[in-house]
């Protein structure tokens, strides 16, 4: 910027000449209507109007001029850079508007263009299903535990206390994989008819404390039909520590049911038989839908747990000893549960699905109405 100095007449600042002015608002004015985007008006706008622009410059010489001449060069300076302002916001709003007709025209959605009628696949309920369950137990600090399901006889049977003469080993429910003929045909290996076998797997893998949940698929010799399938789900659970009781398992039975069911839900235990566990006891659960208020009360019969009150679940006890010295658990230190139910029949029961043979088929009109996770 230039000194004060008295005796300078603004047309003597070369900037401050009214044809440098002219001259200058004219290369704003021509520069925007050059502009032909928005980022090129952008870049004109910084070099016509910006704090380095040619009419900033000369509007900071003004205050070197003469008093007398400051109103006569401020207004010059001040018109030509209010005709600039002017001229970029018409531009501006001229540009902004023809950018608004073309994304309108480019994105348009021509909604009589066909669809792609191929739907998204989804997951099959049971999986879903089988998920849900095990989900409560990961919650609760579980692990998710596999295993293989062309499974070792030992496995399947030797190592859960099932003897050789045990009547589930028979051909009636077994899948027997045959062997070379070499080997007469005996290969040691079976389809798991349970998933029990992960719970000697798991122990075998891992060192107490132990807490699994084996989901799996599972093989017994039964035809297709309205209550039977050669090949069903099972979720198979397996808690191994220091001083575990019956009370635990009911605990978890009972926690288990109301995540899945509902607060108002509780579990029951009936002596039973399982030589894996002992003692063993079937289990069931409160119906969910009467709540036991059904039975003894023909007025408020039940369909879903046929007036009983509960429905049957699966099996479950304290983890055999015999299990765990077989798997190289001491049993005078370490205590467990287990517990292991089918899936198809969870969701027969919560879904009032009425045909086994509907689970397996495959047919989407039965697997879209319980909605298309995936
Ligand atoms: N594996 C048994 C079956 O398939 C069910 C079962 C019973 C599992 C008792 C268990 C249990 O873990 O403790 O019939």
């Amino acid at each position: 910027m230039s000194a004060p100095n008295k005796s300078y007449d603004p047309v003597e600042v070369e900037a401050l000449k009214p044809e440098e002015i002219e001259r200058m608002r004219d290369e704003a004015l021509a520069a925007f209507a050059a502009a032909d985007s928005l980022d090129a008006l952008h870049e004109a706008k910084v070099a016509h109007t910006g704090p380095t622009s040619p009419l900033a410059l000369a509007n900071r010489e003004i205050g070197a001029l003469p008093p007398h001449a400051k109103a006569d060069a401020g207004k010059r300076v001040g018109m030509a850079r209010g005709a600039v302002n002017k001229a970029l916001a018409a531009r501006q709003a001229e540009l902004e508007a023809e950018r608004d007709a073309r994304v309108l025209v480019e994105e348009a959605v021509d909604v009589t263009l066909p669809y792609d009628r191929v739907p998204a696949g989804a997951r099959h309920p049971l999986t879903t299903m089988m998920e849900r369950v095990a989900d409560v137990f990961v919650a609760m600090g579980y692990e998710i535990a596999e295993g293989p399901e062309a499974e070792a006889e030992w496995f399947n049977f030797d190592a859960l206390n099932f003897t050789p003469d045990h009547p589930a080993r028979q051909m009636q429910d077994t899948f027997f994989v045959r062997g070379p003929q070499g080997d007469h045909g005996e290969s040691g290996v079976v389809l798991r008819t349970h998933t029990s076998p992960v719970q000697a797997r798991s122990l075998l893998e891992r060192k107490p404390p132990v807490y699994v949940v084996c989901p799996g698929r599972v093989y017994r010799t039964d035809e297709l039909d309205a209550t039977h399938t050669p090949v069903f789900h099972q979720i198979e659970l397996l808690a191994v520590d220091e001083g575990l009781t019956m009370a635990d398992l009911k605990g978890t039975l009972d926690h288990m049911v109301q995540s899945l069911f509902g607060a108002d839900m509780k579990t029951r235990l009936r002596p039973n038989y399982f030589p894996f566990t002992e003692p063993s006891a079937e289990m069931d659960m409160l119906c969910y839908v009467c709540k036991g208020a059904s039975v003894g009360n023909p007025d408020r019969p039940c369909r879903t747990c046929s007036s009983e009150g509960w429905i049957e679940l699966g099996g479950c006890g304290m983890v055999n000893p015999r299990v765990l010295i077989a798997c190289g658990v001491d049993p005078e230190k370490y205590s467990g549960f287990a517990f292991g139910f089918g899936i198809e029949r969870m969701l027969m029961f919560r879904h009032n699905v009425e045909d086994m043979r509907d689970m397996v088929e495959g047919d989407v009109r039965f697997t879209r109405p319980f909605g298309m996770e995936i």
